[in-house]
């Protein structure tokens, strides 16, 4: 398993008011935001664009959906999930 370990750099609480405020982002700008803070621990983007990448369409969302429940520990609903996803395959997968 190739994964590097990253810390973040930018300070993520400077990232969270702009959602909290529900100021008008796009869903993938919230995604980034989302992903930036809590999904950067143990792999960084290079695992979503490796030759042998596992994830190749829609089980993109599924696979948000395990990560943040499990490992990332985050309480993410349907709406978070699915802006994660959605800057994941529009910035990496390409979908
Ligand atoms: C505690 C560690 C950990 C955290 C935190 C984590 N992941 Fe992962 N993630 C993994 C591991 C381990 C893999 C599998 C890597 C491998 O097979 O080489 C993985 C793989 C993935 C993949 C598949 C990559 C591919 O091959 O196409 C995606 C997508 C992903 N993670 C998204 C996320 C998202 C979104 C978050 C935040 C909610 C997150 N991860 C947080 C450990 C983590």
């Amino acid at each position: 398993m190739l994964l590097t370990l990253t810390r973040l750099t930018v300070p993520a609480a400077l990232l969270v008011p702009a959602l909290a405020a529900g100021a008008p982002e796009s869903v993938p700008a919230q995604g980034k935001a989302l992903h930036d803070q809590h999904c950067l621990g143990c792999h960084d983007t290079s695992v979503y664009t490796r030759a042998d990448r596992m994830i190749h369409t829609a089980e993109l969302e599924a696979q948000v959906s395990q990560c943040a429940a499990g490992p990332a520990e985050v309480d993410w609903d349907r709406d978070q999930i699915r802006a994660v996803a959605r800057y994941l395959g529009e910035t990496f997968y390409g979908f």
